[in-house]
């Protein structure tokens, strides 16, 4: 028998503090007009020096199990994709793990960027297909505010911190993951890349980006994979109620929806609010359309994703 991992919860969190574009103009030479203008970026949320990525995903998964109506002990894996974990080992995950009281399930961490959740999204689907597991907590959370240059006003004004939730659960009806399709070009790497690592340099290191670059491949690869992943559950665009891209910049989401031919009206776009929380983008802007009913249940879904190696995916997905 076919089984189908479908949504049955979702939750996002964002730390309390704000900053706005006008803010910037204290300790860079910038303006809200170009920001905005280059990116439909507003503010983003900055985590606090002592909250950490792990307290975001904790937050967000627990507003997931109360939608879910589900207590901790019925997930049986967590999957969290991130680029900032707390730690350079262990992962973050084992941290949700151990402050959500599931104990001896697997726990751990992907790393695909921005990418993350899309990728965290299949190899939860395949466990869920594969009867490995029958309720995944998939979580992206990220905290690029500690990553970020603050002296580097070509990067520094991109990026936001905040957490997004889902729980996977295994069903006999087709619903949830209809298809994922998952792609990278390490040829890429020095077009967005950190400057440090423990096996490079023992640093964190700091975030380096090509902006021009990026854009140009965005656009692309994010319309290509929509493309197959479409493809891949016998579908096409005219199917889709919602396009949720990677909040990255809205001209990337835009000039992306054009290409795949979905209006504006059925694009979600939270990037003026949220800014680019990377691997969190997707589940933040999903969780939160959800949660203000945008999204209804059986919505089909094209999400799609891009980020530093490049990675990239899709996934076709009916709430
Ligand atoms: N405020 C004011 N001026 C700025 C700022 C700023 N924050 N940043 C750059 N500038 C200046 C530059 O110094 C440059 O000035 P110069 O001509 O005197 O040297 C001028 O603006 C133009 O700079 P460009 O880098 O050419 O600006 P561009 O038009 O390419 O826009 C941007 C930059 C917004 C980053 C664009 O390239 C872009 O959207 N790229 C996509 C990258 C992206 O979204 N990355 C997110 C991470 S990757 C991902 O998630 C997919």
């Amino acid at each position: 028998m076919t089984l189908y991992s479908k949504i049955l919860g979702h939750g996002h969190f964002l730390p309390k503090k704000i900053l706005t574009n006008k803010d910037f103009l204290k300790f860079i030479d910038t303006s809200d007009e170009w920001i905005f203008s280059r990116t439909g970026i507003k503010q983003r949320h900055i985590a606090t020096k002592n909250e950490l990525t792990s307290d975001l995903a904790i937050q967000a998964s627990r507003n997931a199990l109360e939608s879910a109506e589900m207590g901790s002990d019925k997930i049986d894996c967590i999957i969290l994709a991130t680029t900032t974990p707390d730690d350079t080992f262990p992962s973050t995950a084992t941290k949700v793990q151990n402050q959500l009281d599931m104990n001896s399930i697997p726990a751990f961490d992907v790393q695909a960027v921005c990418s993350g959740f899309i990728y965290a999204l299949q190899i939860a689907d395949s466990m869920i297909k594969c009867n490995k597991a029958k309720n995944i907590l998939v979580i992206g959370a990220e905290t690029l505010s500690k990553i970020v240059d603050w002296k580097d006003r070509r990067t520094c004004v991109l990026f936001g911190d905040g957490a997004g939730a889902i729980i996977l659960g295994s069903s006999k009806s087709k619903k949830g993951v209809l298809s994922t399709k998952l792609y990278s070009d390490g040829s890429w790497h020095d077009s967005l890349y950190s400057d440090g690592g423990p096996s490079k340099n023992q640093k964190v290191g700091k975030i380096r980006m090509n902006g021009k670059d990026i854009f140009k491949q965005a656009v692309n690869k994010l319309s290509e994979s929509t493309f197959a992943a479409l493809d891949d559950c016998n579908l096409s665009i005219k199917n889709i109620d919602w396009f949720v891209p990677h909040q990255a910049n809205q001209r990337i989401i835009s000039s992306t929806a054009k290409k795949i031919g979905i209006s504006e009206e059925k694009t979600i776009s939270t990037v003026k609010f949220h800014a680019n929380t990377s691997a969190a983008s997707i589940p933040l802007a999903l969780s939160s359309s959800l949660t203000s009913r945008v999204i209804k249940p059986n919505d089909i879904l094209a999400l799609c994703a891009i980020g530093g190696g490049l990675t990239w995916g899709s996934c076709i997905l009916k709430v």
